[in-house]
């Protein structure tokens, strides 16, 4: 079963096409790889929300079109993987910190802003942790110690210098029932109030975010989330803001209520943000599935602009060239804003759009 279902809503989808005015066009009409009109960072300029993406370092260190195309089109970086738990602590108490240094070193010769992704998640952990806890070798109140010297670690590395935190990531099941990890099943669900306090403690400017997909519109799984903030920040707990992944699929349909789904969590004083948007299609692409997939990436990129308090748009990979789609979802891909080629296709153009329009 897809992990990222979305519920139809074809009125919301009907709307969405029609603001878009997402004509069907061949990726081909659109220009190469080079420099194209304006850049998504500059039509950003003015609506508040910076547009970013997920950033794979491999392709950052080898592919130059990758490269000038992130430095030119984005004010916002997230690192893909370099800043997960497997890639920073290989080994128990030796850091390779190589990728998110050069992320953050990169970010700040072009001028972007950093999103940290991710301090807690119960994916790519390190195997000596998750084979630690298996084996019992490591007991929960040693588990705790660990998690809480690798957000402090991790933080005060780049304090300062990271915008957003996803703090915890992924937390809750589709149904709102908290998802099984070995940081519930050893230390309880305080691990989430304890992982913002130290990540806060070790960067009191940085703002901390919850993240998940599947959480788009309203449903149990957004409202599971709205009720652990509401109760936390009741609490003096610093839940800052609330990640929308937005990974979408075009044949689950547009989500419903996103509008209202972020109004909620701005009435609770938190930010709000789309984190990880890519929309995927079963291939083979076509010109009507392009046009739909723009109008997702439009749909979701309006109520960021319009909300009031969204403060960032990120595409998960700009490039279907590097997407994590194809790899994970078998005979779908062509998720991302540029085809493998760096041709832009209709969703690129629509997030211009968008953005200039929200300007
Ligand atoms: O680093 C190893 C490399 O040494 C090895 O040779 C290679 C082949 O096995 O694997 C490499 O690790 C891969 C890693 O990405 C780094 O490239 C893993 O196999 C691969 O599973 C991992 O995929 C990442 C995935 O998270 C893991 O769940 C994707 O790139 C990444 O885009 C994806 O991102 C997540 C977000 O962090 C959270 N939200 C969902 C999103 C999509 O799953």
């Amino acid at each position: 079963m897809n992990v990222f279902r979305m519920p139809v809503s074809v009125a919301v989808l009907g709307a969405t096409l029609m603001i878009t005015g997402a004509v069907a066009q061949p990726a081909s009409a659109h220009p190469g790889p080079g420099p194209g009109p304006v850049p998504l960072r500059t039509l950003a300029a003015g609506t508040g929300v910076r547009v970013g993406t997920a950033v794979d370092m491999a392709a950052l260190a080898d592919d130059t079109t990758y490269r000038t195309t992130t430095a030119r089109e984005f004010n916002s970086v997230t690192a893909e993987n370099a800043m997960k738990w497997e890639s920073v602590e290989p080994t128990r108490g030796t850091y390779d910190w190589r990728q998110a240094d050069d992320l953050v070193r990169f970010a700040r010769a072009h001028g972007q802003a950093v999103r940290g992704h991710t301090l807690v998640w119960h994916n790519q952990l390190p195997g000596w942790l998750t084979a630690g806890v298996a084996d019992g070798s490591i007991g929960a109140q040693e588990l705790r110690g660990i998690l809480r010297d690798h957000i402090t670690k991790e933080v005060k590395r780049y304090k300062g210098r990271i915008y957003q935190w996803d703090v915890v990531n992924e937390v809750f099941e589709d149904d709102g029932s908290l998802r099984d990890s070995i940081w519930l099943r050893e230390l309880g669900p305080s691990y989430i109030e304890d992982a913002f306090r130290w990540a806060h403690a070790a960067d009191p400017r940085a703002k901390l975010f919850l993240n998940d997909y599947n959480v788009e519109g309203v449903n149990a799984k957004s409202t599971a989330y709205y009720d652990l903030a509401k109760r936390l920040r009741a609490k003096k707990i610093p839940v800052q803001g609330f990640g929308i992944q937005g990974h979408l699929a075009i044949q689950y349909g547009f989500p419903g209520q996103v509008a209202e789904n972020l109004a909620r969590f701005e009435k609770l004083g938190m930010q709000t943000a789309f984190t990880e948007v890519d929309v995927r299609m079963i291939l083979p692409v076509d010109d009507t599935k392009l046009a739909t997939q723009a109008a997702y990436f439009r749909g979701l990129l309006d109520a960021c602009v319009q909300a009031r308090r969204c403060t960032s748009f990120t595409a998960w990979g700009f490039s279907d060239k590097y997407s994590w789609v194809p790899g994970v979802f078998d005979g779908q891909g062509a998720a991302t804003l540029m085809d493998e080629g760096f041709a832009r296709k209709p969703a690129f153009t629509a997030l211009g759009e968008g953005l200039a329009a929200g300007a």
